[in-house]
């Protein structure tokens, strides 16, 4: 290998190279024979250059019958190393889409330096192996111009975000990865304890309470680029295993830690996509956001806003709509979808209609009423003939034009009119093309209710975690009134995904133990799971807040993706598998016994008895 180590990469050359003598390694991407002349494509993490074997070269014209050989042998995916000669391309094979497609290296020796097996998918950009192949060859797969871009750009976020991060003078702290199990949300992973047989470590959901102690350690500003471990169904922007920018600032209020991420995106983007994010980000309250999107998560690149229909129940004659109005806490929510999209027309069919409706019956509507608008102006078709009265002033309400399609959901809780209508607003973004993946919107969801309800465990429990710090003005009817509560949490919305969920924390150790109280855990319980934290916050705990962006989704939509998957070098599959190297696997009798565990599930080699 020595003498025939790389002097150069194979994105490098370049016309000012031309008579240079080089050596590059990489692998064969292509290779074509054209009448005694060969043509290897070379590529490695940098690009691609052209190389070629032509007996031109050589004295006499002939190529030695060594490098024929070695050359006859050659198949994509070798791994090599060329030595030759830069020289121009001819005019006609001149690539302009191809950094180094003004030169070509001409072959003076081929070493060999490993050889590939048959591949079991082809590396593409645009690949079309199924996933199960791609998860278990992802070395291969990573090997694809895509991958290792999307890569280079998680590399570059996480970059700048280190440089943006320390410059504004936060310590980067590790948190430990076994820790006691304290619920947040999701399922622990839990890791055996040889030493204390019974016992058992948790894998971190989030480094919450290590951060928050890191306050009342007096670290005033921390981050840390953290890996988070969560049992919970995966899904597209979900991984078992995943990654978050975890951050904890004292003495700073909720405006200070929104403008820390305002500034560090504008940075991060500006070194890494050479994008401008607007100085500050949109801003919705939780209500306005369920009021005018159906959702919490509202993507804000097309407009598409949910109104309210009840002005017009009351004259018209439909009796579902005045049954939901009747009710108290119902609502009828309207969207209108456009007819016309840039110069394009678009005919709403009835399959379609149905379409949208049973989307929103998934999300508990019992139905959507629609109605189109003619060509004349009038309301058309479906629930129209019950609003005859006051079409006009529905259509001018509405701002609806011609050939738009309306749609109406009506029910006795206006969260499910809301929601349901939002289901359906997302699906036509979708289908309607409307969610352009080179635009980036941000919005801040503000004044989040801090507790949800339980139905099925009847009980209240904590809507992002137990550590939020109630805003004042309900401090006085936490306990009469929970659902009421606002928290002083925010979360930050990236292109319809939740990128980021912070909040202002509780550092009283008195109104700690109210929320614990709230949420079910009588006093020996949450002493007994949280007394650690509760005891630090008696030490002149500072007042302290924090956030936590989710880099895989943050480079998942940079990068244009709507998987998570994109952009890890070995997620898993969506059964939290490694398909790779198999995990979760069992493991010998001689390792279970060690940890002091029996498995009641007859399978495979793992009883112990
Ligand atoms: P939260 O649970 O909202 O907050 O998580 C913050 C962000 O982490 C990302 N995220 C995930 N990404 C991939 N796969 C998952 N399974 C997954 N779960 C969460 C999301 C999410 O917005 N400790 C708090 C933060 C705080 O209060 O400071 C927390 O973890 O992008």
């Amino acid at each position: 290998m020595e003498e025939m180590r790389r002097t150069v990469n194979c994105g490098d050359l370049r016309k000012a190279d031309l008579g240079k003598k080089v050596i590059l390694n990489g692998w064969v991407n292509r290779k074509r024979d054209h009448g005694g002349i060969s043509f290897i494509n070379l590529r490695d993490r940098y690009g691609i250059t052209q190389t070629v074997v032509d007996p031109e070269v050589f004295p006499q014209g002939t190529i030695p019958a060594e490098l024929v050989q070695v050359t006859a042998e050659l198949r994509n995916e070798f791994c090599l190393a060329v030595e030759g000669k830069v020289r121009p391309r001819p005019d006609t094979m001149v690539n302009p889409e191809m950094p180094t497609g003004e030169i070509e290296v001409a072959v003076e020796k081929i070493l060999i330096l490993n050889r590939s097996k048959e591949l079991p998918f082809q590396i593409e950009d645009e690949t079309s192996a199924r996933e199960e192949l791609r998860l278990k060859y992802r070395y291969l797969d990573l090997r694809s111009a895509a991958m290792q871009k999307r890569i280079k750009l998680r590399n570059d976020v996480v970059f700048a975000i280190r440089e943006y991060m320390t410059d504004k003078g936060f310590y980067e702290i590790e948190t430990p990865t076994f820790i006691r199990s304290t619920p947040e949300g999701a399922r622990d992973y839990l890791v055996p304890s040889r030493l204390y047989p019974g016992k058992f470590y948790a894998l971190p959901q989030s480094p919450q309470i290590y951060k928050q102690i890191l306050m009342v350690s007096g670290f005033d500003k921390y981050f840390q680029i953290a890996r988070c471990y969560r049992d919970e169904d995966a899904r597209g922007d979900r991984q078992p295993e995943f990654t978050q920018l975890d951050i904890e600032m004292s003495f700073v209020s909720r405006e200070d830690v929104l403008s820390l991420i305002e500034g560090l995106f504008g940075h991060v983007f500006r070194k890494t996509v050479n994008c401008e994010l607007p100085p500050k980000f949109k801003r919705l309250s939780y209500e306005e956001a369920m009021e005018t999107y159906g959702t919490d998560k509202p993507d804000l690149r097309f407009d598409m806003q949910l109104k309210d229909f009840s002005p017009w129940v009351a004259a018209g004659e439909f009796q579902a709509f005045k049954d939901a109005l009747a009710t108290p806490g119902g609502g009828v929510k309207v969207l209108v979808v456009p007819g016309k999209i840039g110069d394009k027309t678009i005919e709403y069919s009835r399959k379609q209609i149905e379409e949208l409706e049973a989307q929103a019956k998934i999300y508990k509507a019992r139905g959507m009423a629609w109605m189109k608008v003619g060509q004349t102006g009038v309301p058309e078709g479906g629930v129209s003939k019950f609003f005859s009265s006051q079409a006009a002033v529905i259509i001018s309400g509405l701002g609806a034009k011609p050939g738009d399609l309306i749609l109406i959901v009506a029910d006795s809780k206006r969260r499910i009119a809301n929601t349901a209508l939002g289901a359906v607003r997302s699906k036509l973004g979708r289908d309607l093309g409307l969610c352009d993946p080179a635009k980036f919107e941000f919005v801040w969801i503000l004044d989040l209710p801090l507790f949800e309800f339980n139905e099925e465990k009847n009980q209240w429990e904590a809507a992002h975690h137990m550590f939020s710090y109630p805003q004042e003005q309900y401090h006085a009817t936490l306990e009469t009134d929970p659902g009421a509560v606002k928290g002083d949490l925010y979360d930050l919305v990236f292109n319809g995904f939740e990128l980021a969920s912070g909040s202002i924390r509780i550092h009283d150790p008195e109104l700690q133990k109210r929320i614990f109280n709230i949420v079910g855990y009588d006093p020996a319980e949450a002493e007994a799971k949280f007394g650690f934290l509760t005891e630090a916050f008696k030490y002149g705990a500072p007042p302290h807040g924090g956030i936590a962006p989710g880099i895989d989704r943050l480079v998942m939509i940079m990068a244009g993706q709507t998987s998570i998957k994109e952009v890890i070098a070995f997620p898993k599959n969506s059964f939290a598998e490694g398909l790779m190297d198999d995990c979760p696997n069992t493991v010998g009798p001689e390792q279970l016994k060690e940890l002091h565990l029996i498995i009641d599930e007859p399978s495979g080699n793992n009883q112990v008895k």
